[in-house]
C-alpha cells in the first residue's frame, strides 16, 4: 500500500483513498451522488457490491420510466427532503416563499492539491505532506441556491474529511433550516454504536451497544458541544475491540450545538450524519452569501479502537493543534484551584512560586479569584482588572518571583462571561445574551456574553490583549462554565444566535492566539464540558475533568484518548481524601495517571509533609524523563476500565525502543490471582528487558503470551512497567533442542 493520498475517476465513479482506506462515489448526473463503499483500501472498484435496485412498494422514483431507482432506497452522499428519501436529511432549504427547495443537479466537480478551509472555522491545516480534495457541486432548481461537498484525504492518514458550502447565487434571500457537514450510508454487517455519555465529573464515558432498528442519536443544545455527548460516534464490526476489527468513526470540528445520529432503516442499510445541530437552527442567506459548515472528520480503522486512535492523534497532532504548540513538551504546572479556590491572594502565592521551583515545577497558575471583587462565583466576572487587596500593586511581584525563581506564570480567565454583578454589566446591560424583554436565567451566578456583536467580540479580544502586553504571563486557562439558555440578541433574530456565537468565539480565539502564538493556553469548561477539536484548532490542551480522583480519572482519560492524544490531556495530582469523591487514592497511583497524560498538579504543596514533598519531586523528575512519550510517542489502550476490573495503557515511542505501561486497578486480589497484560505493538523481533527485574522478553512473547505480574496489597494499586531495547538484541529461540 502506498502511503499517499489519492483521488481518481472513471465513468463517473470517484475513488478517495489514504494508505488503508478507500471511500467510492459514483455520480448519476441525472439522479444523485450515490455512496458506494468505506472501508479497507481496495486496487479498484466495478461495483461487485452493487445489486440491481428492486422496485419497492410507497417508493418515490425520479423518473416514471425507472421505477426501481427511488432516493428511498439508495445510498447517498447527501439528501434533502420531499423528494421521496424519508429519512433524515442534511440539508433543507427554504424559499423566501416558505416552499422547500431541494431538486439538486449536478453542476460540475472539480479536483485539486490541498484542503478545503471552512471560513471563519476551526479546521485542519495544511502540511508540508499532501492534501487532496474534491468538490462537487449542484444547484438547486427551484431557487439557485449552490451546493458543494467538499472530500479531502491527506497523505499517510486513513481520514476523510468533508464539509459543505451552501451558496446563494440567486436574487431572493434563502433560508437554511438544516446544514449537516457529512452523511454517509452503508449497509448493515451486524455494527454496533460507540459514543460517549457524561456529566461534569463525569466525562468521556463509553457507551457501545447493538445497532436497533430507527433512529440513534446525540447532541448538544447547550450552546457547547457538552460533557453530556461530545460530536464523536463510531460504527464498528460485532466483534470488533483494541486491537483488531473494523470501526468507522466521525467526529466535528465544533464547539457548539451539534448532532449526530444514525439510522437503521426499512431494508437494513444504516444512515450516519454529522454536523451542526438543526434544532433552534435558521440562517437566512442573502443573495451572493455562502454559508460554510464545520468540517467532519470521518476515520476508518481495520485494526480496531487503538487503530482508529492512533489515526486521530496522528491527524491531530500533525493538523489541528497549533503547531507551535503540537509537539512541544509542556511545562509541569501547579495550579491554585484545588488550593485555595477564590482565596488566593499574593501574600499566599508568593512562597507557592517558591516552593513550587523548588520542587521541579515549571508553572505556577493562578486560578479564578484574582479579579474585580470575587470572592465566590457570584460577581466579577467581565471586569478582568487585578483585585488590588488581594494584590497589591498588581501581578508584577508575583511574575518577578516566577522569572527569579526561573519558572513561568499562567493565569485563569472565563472570557465569555459577564456577572450581573459587575461593572460590565452595569455599563453594557445589553451585552449579556437574553431574549429581548425576558429575563435571562442565572447558571453559576453568570450570564453569557453576547459574542454574536462584533463590538462584544472586540471588547474580549482588547481586553485580553491589553492584559497580555500589561503582564507578560506564558498561560492562559481559558475556562466556559455554563451553558446557554437564553441564547438571544439584542441585534439579531433569535434562531441565528448559538451559530453566530461560535463564529465570534472563534474569531476571538484566533485573533489572540494568533497575537500571541508563544502563550500556551489550556481549553476548560468545568473540565471537559467543551473537549472538541474544535477548541483544540486554537488551544492544544485542554483540563479533561474537574475530577481529579485517581479511579475516576482512569476511565475520563480512557475514554479521552479515544480521539485525543495524551499531550492534549492535561490530569492533575490533587490532594486526598480526594475534593470530588472523598476517595484516599494513593500518591504513587494519582500520580501515575497524571504522568501518563499531559501532567501537573493542584494541591496545597506548603501543608505537606517533607516525605510528600520529596515524592512530588522525584514524580516530576521521573515525568521529565519520560514526557517526550507524551508529546512525541504513540499512546495504546491495552485493558478497558469499561469492560473489567484492570486499566491499562501504554506509552511508546515512535521507534518502540521505550514502553511505559501503566496498569491500575480499584481492587487488589486476595487471592493473588495474576494479572497477565497481552503487550501488542512492539517489535516483535526484539529484546524488551523490564527495568524492574532485569529479565528480558521478546516483543513477539509479549504480544502473544502476554506480560503477568500482581499489583501490591492496598487500596486502588497501581502498577508501572518500564520496557527497553536497544535495538541489538535479536530474540530467538535459545532453547536447545531435545
Ligand atoms: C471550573 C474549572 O474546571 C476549575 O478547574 C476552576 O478553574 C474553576 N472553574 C474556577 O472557577
Amino acid at each position: 500500500m502506498t502511503k499517499t493520498c489519492d483521488i481518481k475517476v472513471r465513468d463517473g465513479v470517484f475513488h478517495l483513498s489514504g494508505p488503508q482506506m478507500s471511500y467510492i462515489m459514483e455520480l448519476r448526473p441525472d439522479q444523485a451522488l450515490l455512496h458506494r463503499y468505506w472501508g479497507p483500501g481496495l486496487n479498484g472498484y466495478d461495483g461487485a457490491n452493487q445489486p440491481d435496485p428492486a422496485k419497492r412498494a410507497f417508493a418515490a422514483a425520479l423518473d416514471p420510466d425507472d421505477p426501481r431507482f427511488s432516493l428511498e432506497t439508495a445510498s447517498l452522499e447527501f439528501s434533502s427532503p420531499h423528494r421521496g428519501d424519508f429519512r433524515e436529511a442534511s440539508v433543507a432549504l427554504r424559499r423566501v416563499d416558505g416552499h422547500p427547495a431541494g431538486r439538486w443537479h449536478f453542476a460540475g466537480y472539480e479536483i485539486r492539491d490541498g484542503l478545503h478551509k471552512p471560513e471563519g472555522l476551526p479546521h485542519l491545516r495544511e502540511t508540508e505532506s499532501g492534501a487532496r480534495t474534491l468538490a462537487v457541486c449542484f444547484t438547486e432548481e427551484t431557487s439557485s441556491a449552490e451546493l458543494t461537498l467538499y472530500y479531502s484525504v491527506m497523505d499517510g492518514s486513513d481520514a476523510l474529511i468533508r464539509s459543505a458550502r451552501i451558496t446563494n447565487a440567486g436574487r431572493e434571500p434563502i433560508y437554511i433550516e438544516r446544514a449537516l457537514s457529512a452523511l454517509v450510508d452503508k449497509p448493515f454487517e451486524g455494527d454496533e454504536l460507540v459514543t460517549f455519555y457524561g456529566s461534569h465529573l463525569k466525562e468521556f464515558q463509553i457507551s457501545r451497544r447493538p445497532l436497533g432498528h430507527g433512529v440513534t442519536s446525540i447532541g448538544s443544545r447547550r450552546g457547547a458541544s457538552s460533557p453530556q455527548y461530545p460530536p464523536f460516534a463510531a460504527l464498528c464490526s460485532p466483534g470488533a475491540d483494541e486491537h483488531s476489527g473494523e470501526v468507522r468513526a466521525v467526529q466535528l470540528i465544533y464547539s457548539g450545538n451539534h448532532t449526530v445520529s444514525t439510522e437503521r432503516d426499512q431494508y437494513d442499510q444504516v444512515r450516519t450524519l454529522i454536523g451542526i445541530s438543526p434544532e433552534d437552527f435558521s440562517w437566512k442567506l442573502e443573495p451572493g452569501e455562502s454559508f460554510e459548515t464545520p468540517q467532519a472528520v470521518l476515520m476508518f480503522s481495520g485494526a480496531g479502537f487503538n487503530g482508529m486512535s492512533q489515526e486521530f492523534h496522528r491527524l491531530y497532532t500533525d493538523r489541528l493543534f497549533p503547531p507551535q504548540w503540537a509537539r512541544k513538551e509542556r511545562p509541569v504546572l501547579l495550579n491554585s484551584w484545588e488550593m485555595a479556590y477564590f482565596d488566593v491572594s499574593e501574600e499566599k502565592m508568593l512562597p507557592v512560586i517558591r516552593e513550587a521551583a523548588d520542587l521541579g515545577f515549571e508553572l505556577v497558575v493562578l486560578d479564578d479569584g484574582w479579579f474585580g471583587r470575587r470572592n465566590d462565583s457570584k460577581s466579577s466576572l467581565g471586569d478582568w482588572t487585578v483585585n488590588e487587596e488581594k494584590f497589591p500593586g498588581g501581578l508584577e511581584s508575583l511574575l518577578g518571583e516566577a522569572s527569579e525563581q526561573g519558572i513561568q506564570f499562567g493565569i485563569w480567565f472565563e472570557p465569555e462571561m459577564i456577572s450581573p454583578d459587575s461593572d460590565l454589566m452595569r455599563a453594557h446591560p445589553d451585552w449579556a445574551a437574553a431574549y429581548p424583554g425576558a429575563e435571562p436565567l442565572l447558571s453559576r451566578s453568570q450570564l453569557v456574553l453576547d459574542l454574536t456583536r462584533r463590538d462584544v467580540q472586540d471588547y474580549v479580544l482588547d481586553t485580553l490583549s491589553h492584559f497580555l502586553e500589561t503582564y507578560p504571563v506564558s498561560y492562559i486557562k481559558w475556562d466556559m462554565n455554563r451553558h446557554m439558555t437564553d441564547a438571544g440578541s439584542a441585534l439579531l433574530a433569535p434562531d441565528q444566535t448559538v451559530h453566530r456565537y461560535m463564529l465570534g468565539l472563534y474569531r476571538i480565539l484566533g485573533g489572540l492566539t494568533e497575537r500571541f502564538p508563544d502563550v500556551l493556553f489550556e481549553n476548560c469548561s468545568s473540565g471537559g464540558g467543551r473537549f472538541d477539536p474544535g477548541m483544540s484548532f486554537y488551544m492544544p490542551q485542554t483540563w479533561c475533568s474537574d475530577n481529579s480522583d485517581g479511579l475516576d480519572r482512569q476511565k475520563i482519560q480512557y475514554g479521552a484518548s479515544y480521539t485525543f492524544p495524551p499531550s492534549a490531556v492535561t490530569a492533575h495530582v490533587s490532594a486526598v481524601p480526594n475534593h470530588q469523591t472523598g476517595r484516599n487514592v494513593p500518591f504513587a497511583t494519582r500520580a501515575g495517571v497524571a504522568a501518563s497524560m499531559n501532567m501537573g498538579y493542584e494541591l496545597n504543596i506548603l501543608d505537606l509533609p517533607p516525605e510528600d514533598k520529596e515524592q512530588i519531586r522525584r514524580q516530576i523528575s521521573a515525568y521529565k524523563n519520560e514526557r517526550d512519550l507524551v508529546t512525541g510517542g504513540e499512546f495504546f489502550r491495552l485493558c478497558s476500565p469499561f469492560e473489567g476490573d484492570v486499566c491499562a495503557w501504554m506509552l511508546t515511542d515512535p521507534e518502540r525502543r521505550r514502553a511505559v505501561i501503566y496498569a491500575f486497578t480499584p481492587a487488589y486480589d486476595a487471592a493473588q490471582i495474576p494479572v497477565t497484560l497481552k503487550v501488542p505493538y512492539l517489535k516483535e523481533e526484539q529484546l524488551y528487558t523490564d527495568e524492574e527485574t532485569g529479565r528480558s522478553f521478546s516483543g513477539c512473547e509479549l504480544k502473544k503470551a502476554g506480560f503477568a505480574f500482581r499489583f501490591d496489597r492496598g487500596d486502588y494499586p497501581a502498577k508501572k512497567i518500564v520496557l527497553r531495547t536497544d535495538m541489538s538484541k535479536e530474540a530467538g529461540n535459545d532453547h536447545e533442542t531435545v
